[in-house]
């Protein structure tokens, strides 16, 4: 989907084709997890609150077998690279760096979780952008995941894989992340999105039928980096718990719209304010979303996208000027709504559409970048896909 996206051809055979390139013979198997975007629900889910994502038809598979001994070698086409690590490089995080870190990760994950994890050789292709915050980690990390379980024969239950993908991602790789990514990765449905409660973990299908309306999400990468890892999506998440301890609440999902005028009364910075608005305030819009699509009003649902790419511009403060411009191009050439999707600071746009206004829309949003001289965004439209296979 960009200049950031894998090579083309199927991706599986390119997974099996590399893993027999790099080191003879047949993989034992292929394990799939896909990319995601959020229709809404940004930045809730670390504040126990709820998410609402679908998985993307763009997967990273894994063409895995088992080597004896404690050692793991991975190569992915992305890098070009094979890198080998062994049982000291897991005994605790950190040790393995770069791309490698989410695969050595999950070896570390799985044995502090006491699972006995064996050697394995793993070859790695994606069409999952890197870096576009449409999980590419998660995605990379729960087919890992899942390849191990399979190979080592180990049995953990698909609720609770996300936890333990996440841990890779937050205690081995080091970035604070939430739930939302690997709990979409891995329990997604075909056609449905994922109502997630962040809290308990309990999970609603929503059904998201798009053909069926007549609609279209377009997802726009907007090229410009988005750089969460670092200190922005640290801070945010910092300021959210500093709020809901000055307010006497386990976390920010405590405090309902119906309370948040007298909740915001007792901050008395305003920027924490805006913070904990935004949060409030979306996942309440959450709840709305997932009531007007029980409802088969998807059409609806559009303003509640809008009002949430508001929320993160003015009061959340993750917007970068590509995306505000995507969202801008794509409201003015009708999308019914659209919001930035992810962690922020780039990363991609959705809006929905009208099916036969996809094509227009997209262009808009070309037109506009031209004008202000961005890099050209990239653009396609999708429909709810499986979870991890
Ligand atoms: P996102 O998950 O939104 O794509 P992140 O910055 O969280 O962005 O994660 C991207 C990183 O994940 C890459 O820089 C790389 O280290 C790693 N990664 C993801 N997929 C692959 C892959 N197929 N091969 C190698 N590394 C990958
Ligand atoms: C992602 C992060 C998720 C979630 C999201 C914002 O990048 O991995 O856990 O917090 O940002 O909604």
């Amino acid at each position: 989907m960009s200049a950031r996206s894998a090579p083309t051809g199927d991706v599986a055979e390119r997974a099996a084709e590399g893993f027999t390139s790099q080191y003879g013979g047949n993989a034992a198997g292929r394990w799939a997890a896909p990319g995601r975007v959020n229709l809404i629900g940004e930045h809730t889910d670390y504040n126990d609150g709820f998410v609402l994502p679908f998985a993307l038809p763009l997967r990273t598979v894994v063409a895995a077998d088992r080597q004896d001994g404690e050692q793991w070698t991975v190569w992915s086409e992305l890098s070009g690279e094979t890198i080998t690590f062994g049982a000291d490089d897991v005994a605790e995080p950190g040790r393995v760096t770069g791309w490698g870190a989410y695969v050595a990760g999950v070896v570390w994950a799985l044995r502090d979780a006491g699972h006995p994890v064996p050697g394995a050789r793993l070859a790695i292709a994606s069409d999952v952008p890197l870096g576009a915050g449409l999980s590419s980690s998660a995605a990379l990390e729960s087919a890992v995941l899942a390849a191990l379980l399979d190979l080592g024969g180990l049995d953990l239950p698909a609720e609770r894989q996300p936890r333990l993908a996440q841990r890779a991602e937050n205690v081995y790789v080091g970035a604070p992340t939430g739930i939302m990514d690997q709990s979409a990765v891995i329990r997604c449905r075909a056609g449905h999105a994922l109502f997630l409660d962040c809290r308990d973990e309990s999970v609603e299908q929503i059904p998201f039928d798009l053909d069926a309306a007549g609609l279209a999400v377009l997802v726009v990468d907007s090229r410009a980096p988005h750089r969460h890892a670092d200190g922005e999506y640290a801070a945010r998440r910092r300021s959210c718990e500093a709020a809901a301890k000055a307010l006497g609440v386990p976390a920010l999902r405590d405090v309902t719209v119906d309370q948040l005028d007298a909740a915001l009364a007792r901050l008395d910075d305003d920027e924490t304010r805006r913070r904990v608005r935004h949060v409030v305030t979306e996942d309440q819009r959450v709840l709305d979303t997932v009531a007007l699509l029980r409802a088969g009003r998807v059409r609806d649902i559009g303003p509640l996208l809008t009002a949430s790419h508001v929320s993160m511009r003015d009061d959340f403060e993750i917007t970068v000027p590509e995306i505000d411009t995507a969202v801008e191009a794509a409201l003015g050439a009708g999308a019914l709504g659209a919001r930035m999707t992810g962690g922020g600071f780039g990363g991609c746009v959705l809006a929905l559409v009208e099916a036969d206004r996809a094509d227009a829309v997209a262009a808009a949003v070309t037109a506009a970048y031209a004008e202000r001289a961005f890099t050209a965004p990239t653009t396609v439209t999708v429909l709810p896909a499986p979870g991890a296979t």
